[in-house]
């Protein structure tokens, strides 16, 4: 007997579990993304905490060792730009939009990208953090459209609008399709729409 030398065997994935993060402000980090995304956690301590928000034991994560320096013009700094989450429904991401801005947190960058409509956040060390919900409610419809329509090959980014105006269509008794599809057309564009998708300037 000896190992299997087949040169196209399939890689058995692991899957994606969690993000750690380094961080300055531990506690309000942890108050942040309890607010936001309802990761609670599932150990807090002096110096590091872990959170989740589903099954996993956690999905986001914080270290704050001594040492730590703040970061020297974050938003031109390569790594990462944003995590995410979904929302299985239209509903529960306007919903959570709305909880949101009347607590007074507002996203800097919003999208629709076609197969996700998209509010970009920013933690409090300027970290972004997208919470999206599938436009086809079906992730292998998404993927397949990312993958092989024309529309994502001619435009990845997409069409910018302002959420105060999916409100104002939401309350007024417009579907999901329908305000996604006028949003790509272009009719809820913000009244200043931003130069660069890049982080905001926090430090
Ligand atoms: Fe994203």
């Amino acid at each position: 007997m000896s190992a299997n030398r087949a040169p196209n065997r399939p890689i058995v994935a692991p899957r994606f579990h969690h993000t750690t993060f380094t961080t300055l402000h531990l506690d309000e980090m942890v108050e942040w993304y309890s607010k936001v995304a309802g990761l609670t956690p599932v150990y807090h301590g002096e110096s590091a905490a872990w959170l989740t928000n589903d099954e996993a034991n956690h999905r986001i994560a914080f270290l704050s060792p001594p040492g730590l320096k703040l970061p020297v013009d974050k938003p031109h700094t390569i790594g990462l730009h944003h995590t995410a989450f979904e929302y299985a429904d239209f509903e529960l991401w306007i919903n959570n939009y709305v909880r949101l801005r009347n607590s007074g947190i507002l996203p800097f960058l919003t999208l629709d990208h076609g197969m996700t409509m998209s509010l970009y956040y920013a933690d409090p060390e300027g970290n972004g953090v997208e919470i999206q919900v599938d436009t086809f409610g079906d992730w292998s419809t998404s993927k397949e459209w990312m993958s092989a329509s024309l529309e994502f090959a001619s435009d990845q980014l997409g069409a910018y609008f302002d959420p105060e105006k999916l409100v104002a269509a939401h309350e007024a008794g417009l579907t999901f399709a329908e305000i996604h599809e006028r949003t790509r057309a272009g009719e809820y564009v913000p009244e200043v729409i931003p130069s660069d998708i890049l982080l905001p300037e926090i430090y």
